[in-house]
């Protein structure tokens, strides 16, 4: 069978909703995209379900099992259905306006339909399946980025390799985009789990395009002297008004070093140099001795500033933040992220000019759930889901349980990667919440390692079932040559000078 064979007739439609028989021995499988030819029009729909059955009586049948007699080719059937998705008419592209004829042929997509989907994207993520094969590139655009981002799939459906694949392509493209990246595991950097292993390390940018923070290396420290009462909700979510206006009292009083200041004091005197309630100090003094000596020293220095100057020079942090309790991995990422989202929106607010300059930003969060659950203090991070589009900050939330995020968040993330979920509860809650998922429950059980559908919206308004690169493989097609340096246009310029210089040569010959 060739790719431009029919695979079956249509044999029935219902608004959106399509049947057809299919022919003898064709493979087709759940979430499939087909091709449906009907006049001057061409529709595409997905495989959404599909039975098979018999065309004789019961007795018939059982007599045909005992093989007693033979009915032929026609006792059997297989018949599909399909959910309209697309049409194209003429060279416009939309959303279905009508619904195939009766009768009208069915095809398995090919590399043309590819096209005419549109799938292709800057920044590639995978090509698209169909049946066993795979087809052409499928990836996401720039601009998708600040429309915010998620990547939800059970333990070992492949949610590491496709932060991978998007935060290389992210590299690939700085300083246009740039990533910062919180790492709860400290997979990232080798590729830990990855086989084989190949981690952000061997990218040939590396060395010049990424910034590797390790709470181990003492580099991930954030001063006493650089947290100001503003960070103490980012520290302390639960923290109260009077220990609030507590804080401010002393900051007054005792300027930039004020909780080494108070701490010593409360030390020596057992009381703070400021009258208040004893127990508004008292559990405003235990917050502040829950920080940690090591990542929080007494000092001025602070490397977040740092972090932020990478990510506005387009190069990618990646802060590795395995083996810190995990309430210390919350105030480093909140107390991070907060800093540079909040960079991006003073510089639109005061610097327009400048903005433009900024590197589209991807904040890569895994263990979202913990950051974006409604049962749970609000963090920055349902903030920057919902308000920082507008500056180029986007949210890649990636977790294995999207049904523990909040809804509001959830209906921001306008670009899912949906891989193997088991859990029915998440099922339902990415079906339910995402638009063109409603027929998908059965076929997010059924994916495989580095299966996912994706969703991109405006630009991808259908679940595409696409295979994510394997980033050990994406690696190896890269190279380690950066092609893209020098650009063309420099190169020109170099000729043109080249081609000047010899004419001045020739001319000081003569
Ligand atoms: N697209 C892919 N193609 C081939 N192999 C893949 C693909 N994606 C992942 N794998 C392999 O599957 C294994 C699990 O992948 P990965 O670590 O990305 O899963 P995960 O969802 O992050 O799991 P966990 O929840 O445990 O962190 C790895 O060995 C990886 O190499
Ligand atoms: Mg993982």
């Amino acid at each position: 069978m060739t790719s431009s064979d029919s695979i079956g007739f249509v044999c029935g439609t219902k608004g959106d909703s399509v049947s057809f028989l299919v022919n003898k021995d064709v493979g087709l499988s759940f979430g499939q995209i087909v091709r449906i030819d009907s006049g001057e029009r061409t529709f595409y729909a997905r495989v959404v379900n599909s039975e098979s059955s018999s065309t004789l009586e019961t007795i018939e049948q059982l007599r045909e099992a005992e093989g007693k007699e033979a009915f032929g080719p026609y006792s059997a059937y297989r018949r599909v259905d399909v959910v309209l998705f697309l049409e194209k008419r003429g060279g416009k592209v939309r959303s279905p306006t009508f619904n195939p004829n009766y009768r009208d042929k069915v095809y398995a997509t090919s590399e043309d339909d590819c096209s005419i989907l549109r799938l292709t994207g800057e920044l590639e993520v995978g090509r698209l399946r169909s049946e066993d094969q795979l087809l052409g590139s499928v990836g996401i655009n720039a601009e998708a980025i600040p429309r915010m981002m998620g990547m939800f799939g059970m333990t070992g459906s492949g949610k590491t390799n496709t932060e991978l694949i998007l935060n290389a392509q992210l590299i690939d493209h700085s300083p246009q985009t740039v990533a910062l990246i919180f790492d709860f595991a400290g997979q990232l950097l080798e590729g830990k789990e990855i086989k084989p292993q190949r981690g952000l390390k061997d990218h040939p940018l590396f060395h010049s395009k990424v910034q590797y923070y390790s709470a181990k290396d003492g580099k991930m420290a954030v001063g006493l002297r650089t947290l100001t009462p503003a960070k103490l909700d980012t520290l302390f979510p639960d923290i109260q008004p009077p220990q609030r206006r507590l804080a401010w009292a002393l900051y007054r009083h005792f300027g930039s070093d004020w909780i080494e200041k108070v701490q010593e004091t409360y030390r020596t005197d057992g009381n703070i140099s400021i009258r208040t309630q004893k127990v508004v100090v008292e559990a405003l003094m235990q917050k502040l001795a829950s920080l940690p000596h090591d990542l929080f020293p007494a000092s001025n220095y602070t490397f977040v500033e740092s972090a932020l100057q990478n990510i506005c020079k387009g190069i990618t942090c990646l802060l590795d933040i395995s083996g810190l309790r995990s309430e210390d991995q919350n105030r480093i990422v909140c107390l991070c992220a907060s800093a540079i989202a909040e960079h991006y929106k003073r510089i639109w607010e005061e610097n327009y000019e400048e903005w433009h300059k900024l590197p589209t930003l991807l904040i890569t969060l895994e263990e979202a759930h913990e950051f974006l659950d409604p049962n749970k203090p609000r963090t920055i991070f349902s903030d920057i889901a919902l308000t920082y589009r507008k500056y180029r900050v986007g949210l890649n939330a990636v977790t294995p349980r999207p049904s523990r995020i909040n809804f509001d968040v959830f209906a921001e993330l306008w670009t899912k990667v949906i891989m193997k979920t088991e859990l029915k509860k998440d099922r339902i809650y990415l079906t339910e919440n995402t638009p063109y998922m409603e027929y998908s429950e059965t076929e997010i059980k059924m994916l495989d390692v580095g299966e996912a559908l994706l969703i991109s919206e405006p630009k991808i308004k259908f679940a595409v079932p696409i295979k994510v690169a394997h980033y050990p493989e994406y690696l190896e097609k890269r190279g380690s040559a950066d092609y893209k340096l020098p650009d063309s246009s420099r190169l020109s310029e170099m000729d043109d000078r080249l081609k000047q210089l010899s004419g001045q040569e020739k001319l000081s010959l003569e």
